[in-house]
């Protein structure tokens, strides 16, 4: 695997550290690489009211947006647990706003990793584009 894409998924692994899951247990780091070449990243926060919940993917593309990033080229989850993750439904939607067929990383705490990529994860996906026809 690429050096760039090894540093990522370490990214990820740091970031999980932090993330906030007293409900689950089960944590969650993220880390994006934009275009810019700029990483950012993110953990799942969870809530008490637990529909509030928020993924470790979409918090750490918000960290991106906030600071002026547009373009996603990969991004790396990482768990510390045994089975690898995928990242859910909703990420992968909110991915798709700034990506057609980013790179994406999957990495479980056995040190097993997986690449994949958006267009397979999220196949005809809906996006900004449709938008733009109208
Ligand atoms: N979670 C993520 O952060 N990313 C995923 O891709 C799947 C699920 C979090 C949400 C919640 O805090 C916990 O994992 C269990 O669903």
């Amino acid at each position: 695997m690429e050096e760039k894409y090894i540093e990522l998924i370490h990214k990820a692994q740091l970031a999980y550290e932090n993330a906030y899951a007293p409900y689950s247990n089960y944590k969650v780091g993220a880390a994006v690489l934009w275009d810019s070449g700029a990483i950012t990243t993110g953990v799942n926060m969870e809530n008490a009211s637990y529909g509030l919940t928020v993924c470790a993917e979409r918090n750490a593309i918000a960290a991106g947006i906030g600071t002026g990033e547009r373009k996603i080229d990969a991004i790396a989850i990482a768990v510390p647990s045994e089975d690898l993750p995928a990242p859910c439904g909703a990420c992968r939607q909110v991915l798709r706003e700034f990506s057609t067929d980013c790179t994406i990383l999957l990495a479980n705490g056995k040190r097993e990793s997986k690449i994949t990529d958006l267009k397979k994860l999220f196949p005809y996906g809906f996006g900004p584009e449709f938008l733009k026809k109208l």
